[in-house]
C-alpha cells in the first residue's frame, strides 16, 4: 500500500497525519471530556492529557512589549542599489549589504504602534514604529526606526518618563491627555514631534501607507575605516496616507486591528507593499554652519543641505506562517549592526542600544537569538551557553567541542583578528551629565507648522486645542507659550482654539465637572468629555434585562 497523502511512517508504521497529539507524541484520543470518576465528577489527578493541556494554556503568552506591543508584520527582501545616489555606494560604506546593484537580502518587518497594549486599536494617535531586520551574509543588521523622522525627547534618561506620561494613569488605568502635555509643556524639545503628531501625520492610515526613519544617526565606515554620518528614510511605493481624528474615529469603530488585516491581505493577494530607502549624509563633526545639533533626534536634516540618496528598496512579499513566533516574539535593537556600520556619537542612540536587548532578554528569554526569526542565516559559534531553552545545533560547535573558551591553544574558536581599518573617533571632553549647547527646540517646529497644508494646520490646531482643553491651566498656558515662540500664528490658535472648545464644554456641563481641570484633586484620571460621555452612554443605552 502506497503511503497516503495525510499519512506519515513512525516507527516503520504509518500514522495519519490529521492525528492529534500530545506534546509527548501521544494520540489523543478524548479532547473533549477530562477524566473523572463517574460522568459527573470529581476529576482526578493524574489526568496528564488535560493537566498538560491547560498547564500550556495557561503560559501562552509571553510579556508584551513595554512599548511598542500593538504591532504586525511581514517577511521580504532588501534590493540594493549598489550606489548612494549617482556615487558608488563603497565610498561610504563596506557594508556588504548596499554593494553589488541587484544584490537580495532577506527582511523581517515590523511595524507598530507605541503606546497602547498588544490589541490596542490601529487608529492611535502615535508614532509607528517602523523595525527592519535584514539577514545580511554578514550577519543581521536591524533598522529599528518609526514612521515620523523626528523624536519627543534627545536624552535617554527621559524616555521612562515619557512613556508613563503617554500611558494611561497608573491609578485608574485611564488614558487623559493631560499627562502627556504635563510632561510635554516642561520637555520643550518635543515641541516638534508634538506639531507632526497632533496634525493628520499623527494617525497613518494603514502600515503601508507610511514612510519610515531611522531618526537616529548612525555612522557609515569604508573600506579605508573614514566614516560619515547617515540617516536612513523609506518611501512607500503606494504613496503617504494619513487620517484626520474623524475618520479614524469611524475606522476604529468598525475595526481596532484595521492596519494588520490590510497588510495581511494585501500580501495574500500579491499586492506587494514596497519601500525605496534614501539616505542622508554628512560630515561627522559639530558643524556650527547650523542652526542644530545634527545628532539632535528632534531635528530634520534638511534636504537641501543634505540631499536624499536611493540606496536601495525594500518588498514585503510574505506573511508570517505564525504570528507569535516570527513577530510576536521577533527581537529588534539598535546595537545590531554589521561591518561598514557604527554608531554615531547620538546619546539616545546609545541609550536605545542597552535596552532593547535586554528588555528582549527578560520578554523573550536568555536565548532569544536563537529563535529562528531571530537567528541569522550565517554561522553562529559562540562559547555563550546554556541558559533557559538553549537548543544551540551541537554543530555550531568547533572542531573541538571541549574548548568552549578563547583563547586556546588547543582548539575552540578564533577571534577574527585585526578589524578591516578601523574607524576610530577620538575624544578630549569632560565626562558630564549635561545637555546640548544648541537645543534650538522652536526653529524646525515653527518650519514644519508652516509647511503643512492648510487642511493639516487646521486638523493641528483642532486636535491640539480639543487635547488641551481638558488640561490644567498652567499647562494650557505652557503649551501656548511654547507654540508661540515656534511660530506667533501657532501660539495664536492654539489659544483659541483651546477658548473655543472650553466654551463648548461649559454649555455642555459646569466647568468642573470637565475631566482634569481640577488637576491634584479628584479629578485625575477620569478621562476626556468624551470618553465620560461614552461611559455614561454605556449605562443610560445599556438594556435593562432580568435576572435568570
Ligand atoms: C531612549 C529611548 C528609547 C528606548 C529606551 C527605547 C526602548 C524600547 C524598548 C524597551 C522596546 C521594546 C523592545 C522589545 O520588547 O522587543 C522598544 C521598541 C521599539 N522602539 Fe524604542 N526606545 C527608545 C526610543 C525609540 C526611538 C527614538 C525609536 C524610533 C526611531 C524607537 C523605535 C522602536 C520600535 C520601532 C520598537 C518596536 C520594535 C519591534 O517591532 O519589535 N524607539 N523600544
Amino acid at each position: 500500500m502506497g503511503k497516503g497523502k495525510n499519512n506519515e511512517k513512525q516507527n516503520g508504521q504509518e500514522v495519519k497525519r490529521e492525528t492529534l497529539t500530545t506534546r509527548q507524541g501521544h494520540p489523543v484520543v478524548d479532547n473533549q471530556n477530562i477524566r473523572t470518576i463517574g460522568d459527573r465528577g470529581p476529576a482526578t489527578l493524574e489526568n496528564y492529557h488535560y493537566i498538560e493541556k491547560i498547564s500550556h494554556f495557561d503560559r501562552e503568552e509571553i510579556p508584551e512589549r513595554v512599548v511598542h506591543a500593538r504591532g504586525s508584520g511581514a517577511f521580504g527582501y532588501f534590493e540594493t542599489y549598489g550606489k548612494a545616489g549617482d556615487e558608488p555606494v563603497e565610498n561610504y560604506t563596506r557594508a556588504k549589504v548596499f554593494s553589488g546593484a541587484g544584490k537580495r537580502t532577506p527582511v523581517l518587518a515590523r511595524f507598530s504602534t507605541v503606546a497602547g497594549a498588544k490589541d490596542s486599536p490601529e487608529t492611535a494617535r502615535d508614532p509607528r514604529g517602523f523595525a527592519v531586520k535584514m539577514y545580511t551574509e554578514d550577519g543581521n543588521w536591524d533598522l529599528v526606526g518609526n514612521n515620523l523622522k523626528i523624536f519627543f525627547v534627545r536624552d535617554a534618561m527621559k524616555f521612562p518618563d515619557m512613556i508613563h506620561a503617554f500611558k494611561a494613569d497608573p491609578v485608574s488605568n485611564v488614558p487623559h491627555p493631560q499627562r502627556m502635555f504635563d510632561f510635554v509643556s516642561r520637555s520643550p524639545e518635543s515641541i516638534h514631534m508634538i506639531t507632526f503628531l497632533f496634525s493628520p501625520w499623527g494617525i497613518p492610515a494603514t502600515y503601508r501607507h507610511m514612510q519610515g526613519s531611522g531618526v537616529n544617526t548612525y555612522k557609515w565606515v569604508n573600506d579605508k575605516g573614514e566614516a560619515v554620518l547617515v540617516k536612513y528614510h523609506w518611501e512607500p511605493k503606494q504613496g503617504i496616507r494619513n487620517l484626520t481624528q474623524e475618520d479614524a474615529n469611524a475606522i476604529q469603530a468598525k475595526n481596532v486591528g484595521h492596519a494588520t488585516q490590510d497588510l495581511h491581505e494585501a500580501i495574500e493577494r500579491g499586492d506587494y507593499p514596497e519601500w525605496e530607502m534614501f539616505v542622508q549624509i554628512m560630515e561627522d563633526g559639530y558643524h556650527p554652519e547650523l542652526d542644530f545639533d545634527p545628532l539632535d533626534d528632534t531635528k530634520l536634516w534638511p534636504e537641501d543641505k543634505f540631499p536624499w540618496l536611493p540606496v536601495g528598496r525594500m518588498v514585503l512579499d510574505r506573511n508570517p506562517e505564525d504570528f507569535h513566533t516570527d513577530i510576536e516574539q521577533a527581537a529588534f535593537g539598535t546595537g545590531v549592526l554589521v561591518d561598514g556600520m557604527d554608531f554615531s556619537d547620538d546619546k539616545m542612540l546609545q541609550g536605545r542600544t542597552f535596552s532593547y536587548s535586554d528588555t528582549q532578554r527578560y520578554r523573550v528569554g536568555t536565548n532569544y537569538l536563537q529563535l529562528p526569526v531571530n537567528a541569522p542565516k550565517t554561522a553562529v559559534r559562540t562559547n555563550q551557553q546554556r541558559g533557559q531553552m538553549d537548543h544551540r545545533d551541537p554543530r555550531e560547535s568547533g572542531e573541538n567541542p571541549h574548548i568552549n573558551y578563547e583563547p586556546s591553544m588547543l582548539g575552540g574558536f578564533k577571534e577574527n583578528g585585526a578589524e578591516r581599518p578601523p574607524h576610530r573617533p577620538t575624544y578630549n571632553a569632560a565626562a558630564m551629565s549635561a545637555p546640548i549647547d544648541r537645543p534650538n527646540n522652536y526653529g524646525q517646529a515653527g518650519e514644519t507648522f508652516r509647511s503643512f497644508e492648510e487642511w493639516e494646520r487646521e486638523e493641528l490646531i483642532k486636535n491640539l486645542s480639543d487635547a488641551l482643553a481638558v488640561c490644567d491651566p498652567s499647562i494650557q498656558d505652557a503649551m501656548v507659550e511654547h507654540f508661540t515662540k515656534a511660530d506667533e500664528n501657532y501660539g495664536r490658535l492654539v489659544k483659541e482654539g483651546i477658548g473655543q472648545k472650553m466654551k463648548e464644554l461649559k454649555e455642555m456641563s459646569a466647568e468642573q465637572t470637565i475631566p482634569g481641570r481640577e488637576s491634584g484633586q479628584s479629578k485625575f484620571g477620569q478621562g476626556t468629555p468624551e470618553a465620560k460621555e461614552a461611559v455614561e452612554d454605556a449605562v443610560e443605552k445599556g438594556h435593562e434585562a432580568d435576572p435568570y
